[in-house]
């Protein structure tokens, strides 16, 4: 089965200048949609899974049984890494448990010597069970009640000292941001990423809020060193339109041989479409 922590995947995207698609799951739907999209595509995948869509489906045993079932039953022969997306403490120590195969612990909000200390910590705990770790220095921007903050930007000297740990990726903010970006969006700050990679020693970084970042920053920030990119406003923009269309259509909703799966199909399809696109972007086609 090709359950396999994120290791491998971003060190050959690393040697090879192209970059792993990370696609956050929000429901059943969307497990089947990335990973027949990697399939399609020959591409290795990440499922990221943050803290929300643990709750919404069932904690994190539940979503190891069910994509490792879907891999099966969908007879999946690509890499496939589950890994929690911004995870608290807590959760990654629960993800951990619970049979994930890669964790981003999100310790940017903490004073930077407790995020090392902590990281130091999980990294022990992933090297126990061979699973990849992701970790994060410097805030990702972000909309919070419909108002999107400029994406901050990473100090290196920070990213220096969680290069040191041994992690296995690193999250910098480099003036992105999660969700929209505002009309005045400056760019990524290429200046601080080649700061960071200067102080990093080869460490894979990863650039998170990719649904809306230009295609040509997006090429040039992998060419720079970032491996692993992460989507999920594109692929739900994608999905809810899919089935909004499928209403707007007139289909009989209320008849009696209607199942709710067909509703849902259009969505699956179109956020299945997107992870192609994404893939074909970063360059991870037939890299499996
Ligand atoms: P977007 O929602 O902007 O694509 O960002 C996703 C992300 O970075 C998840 O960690």
């Amino acid at each position: 089965m090709p359950y396999v922590s994120a290791t491998e995947m971003i060190q050959a995207a690393k040697k090879g200048r192209y970059a792993i698609g990370h696609f956050n799951l929000n429901n059943m739907e969307s497990i089947r949609a990335y990973l027949l999209a990697a399939e399609e595509m020959k591409s290795p995948v990440i499922l990221g899974v943050s803290g929300g869509t643990a709750k919404y489906m069932g904690g994190y045993k539940t979503i190891t049984a069910t994509v490792t079932s879907f891999i099966d039953y969908l007879k999946i022969s690509v890499p496939v890494a589950l890994h929690v997306d911004h995870g608290t403490y807590a959760e990654v120590l629960d993800a951990i448990e619970s049979g994930f195969s890669s964790v981003m612990f999100d310790g940017s909000a903490l004073p930077i010597e407790e995020n090392l200390e902590k990281s130091r910590y999980i990294l022990g705990l992933c090297r126990e069970k061979g699973i990849s770790l992701e970790c994060e220095v410097g805030a990702i921007g972000g909309e919070e009640d419909g108002v999107a903050s400029m994406g901050e930007c990473a100090d290196p000297a920070d990213c220096a000292k969680m290069a040191e740990l041994g992690i296995d990726m690193l999250a910098a903010g480099i003036g992105n941001i999660h969700g929209k970006y505002p009309k005045d969006w400056p760019g990524l700050r290429f200046d601080v990423l080649e700061e960071i990679c200067n102080v990093t020693n080869g460490l894979p970084l990863v650039l998170h809020g990719g649904s809306q970042i230009p295609e040509d920053q997006v090429k040039r920030a992998i060419s720079m060193g970032v491996c692993k990119v992460n989507v999920n406003t594109e692929c739900q923009l994608a999905f809810t339109e899919g089935v909004r269309k499928y209403i707007e259509e007139g289909k009989d909703l209320t008849s009696k041989g209607f199942t709710p799966r067909a509703l849902l199909a259009p969505g699956l399809e179109a956020s299945k479409e997107v992870a192609i696109k994404k893939m074909q972007l970063f360059g991870s086609v037939n890299k499996a």
